[in-house]
């Protein structure tokens, strides 16, 4: 009796360190399925951190982490891919101002393919030598279409290009990639480098709030962003279920001049409590000062709604064009904050911290 005891409490005792061990391994796999161990197979959270009007809890950028899988510099300067060129057409109305294209690019047969996201650049290298003697260096362009291309087979790229022209002693000066890629013929083969770029993609959240400022060309990654959510065949394309706000403030120089005018008229007619649509025409219109008409002062007219926006953590501003603009902006911007009793000086950071804030003036 007194050997069968102490076997039975020996024999008890032995069990312990393995049911401590299967409790671990049970416990352990429990933190992975629930995301707290380190390998969950949880999507990356898009939602932006919370930014108030004050520009307090800025958390940590939360849309960079799910950018690592963008394609970035599949084809570099020194080994670019020949894209064909599939049609190239003026993108301006009578007794508009100056040229500008839609020019469009096959990119098929690529190994590996050249693939980009909505808000990305290429990369053009013109044909010809430079004064030395040199290759052309690339000139980078955003991106108009989105990542299926405009006939929605996803292997096509649209470029939005104004012809680069200016008066140096008297005479005429053509730039020299922007003539070349305005004056090139369906069929031309072209250098083409990349994509790069992050700074401008959306956010993947379906209920974000997109507040876009553009002038001139600028307007070309907001058509991609706009052809996202609106463009019928290519929201079947994509599943993206836009249910946001888009407000697109649009700067050009005369009506003639309203790049892709018909196709976002067409959105605001057809998705009115998700698209607003705000022209600032420079030379036909007046500010409140008796000036040209920028798209600060219809950002300066509607400051109230753009800060309410803005206070939701949702709301994103992507700010695209002309590089002089952005002064007129930040004033516009800092005006309108201070209304408010914010700083702008210190929302603005904020924002940039937080993936809010997207900028690329040229
Ligand atoms: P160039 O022959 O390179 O001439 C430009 C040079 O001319 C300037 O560097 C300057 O030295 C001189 N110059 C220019 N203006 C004057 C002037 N008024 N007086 C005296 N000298 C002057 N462009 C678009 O059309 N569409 C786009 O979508 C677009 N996206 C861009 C995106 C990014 C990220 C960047 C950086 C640029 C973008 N650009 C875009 C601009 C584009 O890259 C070229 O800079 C532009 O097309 C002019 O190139 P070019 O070869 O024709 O001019
Ligand atoms: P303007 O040229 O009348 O002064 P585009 O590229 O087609 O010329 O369009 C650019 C638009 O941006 C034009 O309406 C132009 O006006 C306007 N613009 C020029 N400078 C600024 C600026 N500093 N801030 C905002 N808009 C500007």
């Amino acid at each position: 009796m007194a050997y069968s005891q102490a076997t039975v409490v020996i024999g008890g005792l032995l069990h312990v360190p393995i049911i401590i061990g299967v409790f671990w391994l049970f416990q352990s796999y429990v933190a992975k399925r629930s995301g707290s161990g380190s390998t969950t197979n949880a999507r990356p959270s898009t939602s932006a951190a919370k930014v108030t009007a004050s520009g307090s809890t800025p958390k940590a950028p939360t849309s960079k982490s799910t950018h690592a899988a963008v394609p970035v510099n599949t084809y570099k300067p020194k080994a670019p891919f020949l894209g064909t060129v599939l049609e190239n057409y003026s993108l301006l109305k009578e007794g508009a101002i100056g040229r500008v294209n839609h020019i469009t690019f096959d990119l098929a047969g690529g190994n590996p393919q050249l693939e980009y996201i909505e808000g990305q650049s290429i990369g053009i290298i013109p044909a010809g030598e430079d004064a030395k003697g040199k290759p052309h260096k690339i000139r980078l362009y955003s991106i108009a279409s989105t990542r299926h291309g405009d006939n929605y087979a996803g292997n096509t790229v649209s470029l939005c290009v104004r012809q680069l022209q200016y008066e140096k002693d008297g005479t005429t000066i053509d730039g020299v990639c922007s003539t070349y890629l305005c004056d090139i013929k369906p069929g031309s083969k072209v250098k083409i480098t990349g994509p790069v770029g992050k700074e401008m993609l959306l956010p993947e959240d379906e209920e974000a709030n997109i507040i876009m400022l553009a002038t001139g060309t600028g307007i070309a990654p907001m058509r991609a962003y706009l052809r996202r959510m609106f463009e019928p065949k290519e929201r079947e394309k994509n599943g993206w279920n836009f249910q946001g706000n888009a407000w697109l403030f649009m700067g050009a120089p005369k009506t003639a001049n309203l790049l892709y005018d018909s196709d976002f008229e067409w959105y605001k007619t057809n998705f009115p409590n998700n698209f607003r649509y705000t022209k600032a025409i420079s030379r036909e219109q007046k500010n409140s000062k008796g000036g040209r008409m920028y798209i600060q002062d219809r950002v300066l007219e509607h400051a109230d709604e753009i800060f309410g926006m803005i206070e939701n953590p949702k709301t994103h501003i992507y700010l695209c064009g002309l590089k002089g603009m952005e002064p007129g902006i930040d004033e516009a911007m800092t005006t309108a904050a201070a209304a408010k009793g914010i700083k702008w000086s210190e929302l603005r950071p904020t924002l940039k911290k937080a993936g809010r804030w997207h900028v690329e003036t040229y």
